[in-house]
This record gives C-alpha cells, structure tokens and sequence, in this order.
C-alpha cells in the first residue's frame, strides 16, 4: 500500500517534509479517541517520544474498519500531512489509506493506555521498549554509547576487543560463570578425584570475563591508549538496585598515565558524556524530568559545572567518622565503604562528586600500585549522587617483583596470570586506567532509580526471562 516513502515520526515533526504533502507513516498506536464522525489515532514508531496525530474520517473508513485499530495495533497510513489545529503539536496527518499491519487484542494485550508501575513493566520486559518511558530510557542509552565511542576516538583512543571467555580473574574476587561444555553430571575426573579440565572444550577451567581489563592493559603497553566497551559478568548475590550479573562496562587503559591523568580523563570523559546527553537527547531528558524526577536536568547540570573533590579515603573515613551519623554499616579505617556512606560524603557533606584515592590495600585488587606507605593503594573511585560508585580504577603495579609478591600474597594462580605479570618484564612502563559501569552511567542521565530499567534485558539473580 505504500504510495510513498515511509518517513519517520522524528522527521515529519521536525517539519523536514512541507505542510500539504503526501506522506506514509507507519508505527504502533498508542491512543484511539473521537467521536462518531472522526477518529484520532496517536501514532508513535521509536524514532522520537513524540507520536504523530492520524486523523480518520469514519465516514469515508467506517465504523467497523477502525475497531481492530486499538493501543498496540501497528498501521501504516497513507495521507496528507498537515498544520495541527490541536495545542501541543506541529503536524498530524489526515489519513487516506490504511493499512492494518498487526492488531493487539484489547482483551490480551498488557499494555494498555493506563500508566503502569515500573515493577510492572518489568515482568514484560519483552513489551516494555513500546512504552513512553522506555523509548526514552533505550534511546538515551544508545547515545551514550555513541557519545563514549565519539569521546575515545577524538581522544586518539582505539578500542581494543577484549575476550569474553577467559581463564583468569581479573578482580581477584572469585565471582564468576564458569563456562564449560563437560557433562554437568559424569564430568571427567583427575587422580586426585577432581573434575579435569584438561578435557574441557578450552583445556582449562573457564569464566565469562568480569573486567577486560587485564587484556586491556596489554593493549596500552602496545598502542598507548585503548579503552573497551563490552558486556561484563558477575555471579556475585547482590540484588540491590545497582547491580546486575550481565552488564556493560567501558574500561580505558592508558601508558604513562598517573592516578592524577587518570582523575582527569575520568571526570572530563564523565562531563562530556553528560553534556553529549544533555544536547542530544533533550526531549526524552525533558519527558523523564517530568514524569520521574523535577531535579534530574539540575543535577546533571551541577555535575557538569562543578569541579569534582577529591580526598583520599583516609580523609573520607575520617569524615564519616565525625559526621555522627548512624551508619547501618559500621565505618573505620579498613572498613570497606558502603553505598550509605558514599552517598553521605556526595549528597550531605560535599553536596558535589567526589573521587576517593589511596585505599587499604586489603580492599582493594592486586594489580593497584601500592604507596611507600605499604598499607594504601593508588586506586580511585569516582562517587556520584544517587548511584554511590560510578567509576572504579587506579594507577597499576608497574614493578614485576611488587606485583609478584602481592599475587603470591594473596595466592592467586600464576598459571593464568604469567601473561600479565610479564608484561612488567618486558619493557614495564607506568599505566593507568578506570571501568565505568555503563548501566549505572545511564541509571544517573535517565534518573531512574533501579539498574533494571535501564538495560533492556536485565539478569539478575533468579532471573534470565527473554
Ligand atoms: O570497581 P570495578 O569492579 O572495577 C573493575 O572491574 C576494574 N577492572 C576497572 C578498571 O580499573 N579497568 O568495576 C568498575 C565499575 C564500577 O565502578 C561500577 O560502576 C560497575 O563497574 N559495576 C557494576 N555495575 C553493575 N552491576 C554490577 N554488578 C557491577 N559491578 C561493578
Ligand atoms: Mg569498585
């Protein structure tokens, strides 16, 4: 039926196309109202939040055409784009043809025109990309993925491809997805009675990757600059609203940085990417604004103006120490730092966000390069409101010994860490680097409050549906 050219919602409404011209749309209904004498339709396709008034004369379609046309339904309409008379939008277009691509029962159909939770939406996650807010949230978040690409690339970055399957773990925490085809149930076994690897498909006893890190460093010993961008597993039980077993993650890694470069490059990537969000995406930022959060436009300016401070975590739990407040968690030198406490130095003390350094070493990766002090580490964390830990990374042990003796100290294998460890024997340089959880980038420029609704697809623990 197509007369035309389809055009998509985004460009009519920009008014791309002049008034009074023959155009074909074609999308899923969102509304149906009218009268006896007329119908409107709003019609929305993803390409903006916006949808596009179809006006339908039942005259000239009847009554009994129009029924199936119910939210959900998807339609291709050929006809006449025109002025809107209506208040709060610039085009709609008086239809002349029909086409009923696909109907949505009414009686079966989950999402109908009433708001629904967030909680909701979730069990349908197969659905929910057709709602208002999802279009949003999924359109913002691939422009922060453009935006991350385009930042690296004008940096002189390349992004490097590192594995998804490894034999090492790159955190030291011990939180992995094996990955193995052996029968789960009559698995091979060693002498010793253990399950043998050696007859696994790699030959080695394997994890899905929880950082590309390691993999990434060697990539800046050789080309200077590299960063990735790629899914990251963690099979650690924590069903908190930050955290997911499958998420993205952006890793830099960059020869002859410090901890200071590395504090740099962290917050301008982080304000660029802001800025990038805050140009590019300004009606889905706008529509979140005011259905879900009146501050998310404030925020997202106050980060990008404002200097972040920074503090080593000796200064930050000593502040916490005298704030007085009742933590759930305990805090004191060692302690590891909850998102409670994170959020106290961001949202009550500095009202600003902070980037801590210099963490005990116990709380911390082997691979950080360790102070004179021989109790702190160069790491860092960047804090932000409302998400606590956005971005964790740190100077690396560039010294073979020190770096051998804190994997022996902690026992890891050197079977599957030899690779890494020479590269501090062959032409050793310092290094730096970070990795930014890419959901909680977008849990903070969507103001959404839980990971879950920002990644299309989430799994978490129990739960793997779609
Ligand atoms: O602090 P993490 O564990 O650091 C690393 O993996 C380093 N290898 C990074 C580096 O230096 N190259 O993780 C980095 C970031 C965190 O700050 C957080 O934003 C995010 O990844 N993250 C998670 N996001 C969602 N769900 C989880 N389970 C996450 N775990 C970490
Ligand atoms: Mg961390």
């Amino acid at each position: 039926m197509e007369t035309v050219k389809r055009t998509k919602i985004i460009d009519l409404l920009n008014k791309t196309i002049g008034f009074n011209k023959k155009v074909c749309v074609k999308g899923w209904v969102r509304t149906r109202r009218g009268n006896k004498h007329v119908a409107f339709i709003a019609l929305n396709d993803g390409s903006t939040i916006h949808s596009i008034q179809i006006v339908v004369d039942i005259t000239h379609f009847g009554e009994d055409f129009l029924k199936p046309i119910t939210t959900g339904a998807c339609i291709c309409v050929n006809g006449l784009l025109v002025e809107s008379q209506g208040k709060g939008q610039t085009a709609e277009i008086q239809a002349e043809e029909i086409e009923i691509y696909g109907t949505a029962d009414p009686a079966v159909y989950p999402l109908q025109k009433k708001g629904h939770s967030l909680e909701f939406l979730r069990e349908i996650a197969y659905l929910r990309p057709r709602t208002n807010t999802f279009g949003a949230i999924f359109r913002i978040r691939h422009h922060l993925a453009y935006a991350i690409h385009e930042y690296f690339n004008k940096q002189g970055f390349f992004y490097f491809h590192t594995p998804v399957i490894t034999a090492s773990d790159a955190e030291g925490a011990g939180s992995m997805f094996q990955v193995t085809t052996l029968d789960m149930i009559n698995s091979p076994k060693t002498e010793e009675g253990k399950i043998d690897y050696s007859q696994d498909f790699f030959g080695s006893s394997t994890n899905l990757t929880v950082s590309g890190q390691l993999e990434g460093e060697l990539g800046a010993m050789a080309l200077g600059g590299i960063y990735t961008f790629g899914p990251t597993f963690r099979a650690e039980n924590s069903n908190t609203p930050r955290h997911l077993a499958e998420f993205w993650m952006i890793e830099p890694e960059i020869a002859f940085f410090d901890i200071n470069d590395n504090m740099d490059l962290a917050e301008d990537f982080l304000k660029y990417i802001i800025s990038y969000a805050m140009n590019h995406c300004k009606d889905d930022i706008d529509f979140l604004n005011k259905m879900y959060d009146n501050e998310l436009i404030d925020r997202l300016n106050f980060v990008i103006n404002n200097k972040f401070v920074r503090l080593t975590y000796t200064e930050g739990v000593e502040i916490l120490e005298k704030s007085g407040k009742k933590f759930e968690y305990p805090v004191y030198w060692g302690a590891d730092l909850q998102s409670e406490h994170e959020r106290y130095l961001v949202e009550d003390h500095f009202k600003c966000p902070v980037i801590l350094t210099d963490y005990p070493k116990e709380i911390k990766s082997f691979y950080m390069k360790q102070n004179e002090d021989g109790k702190t580490v160069r790491g860092m964390d960047v804090l932000f409101p409302r998400i606590g830990e956005i971005i964790g990374g740190s100077e690396r042990e560039a010294d073979y010994q020190k770096l051998l003796n804190r994997v022996k100290e902690l026992h890891m294998s050197l079977d599957s860490l030899w690779w890494y460890l020479d590269t501090r024997k062959f032409g050793t340089a310092p290094h730096a680097g970070f990795g930014l959880g890419f959901e909680r980038l977008v849990l903070f420029i969507t103001g959404m409050t839980n990971i879950r609704d920002v990644i299309p697809f989430p799994r978490t623990p129990k739960n793997a549906l779609f």
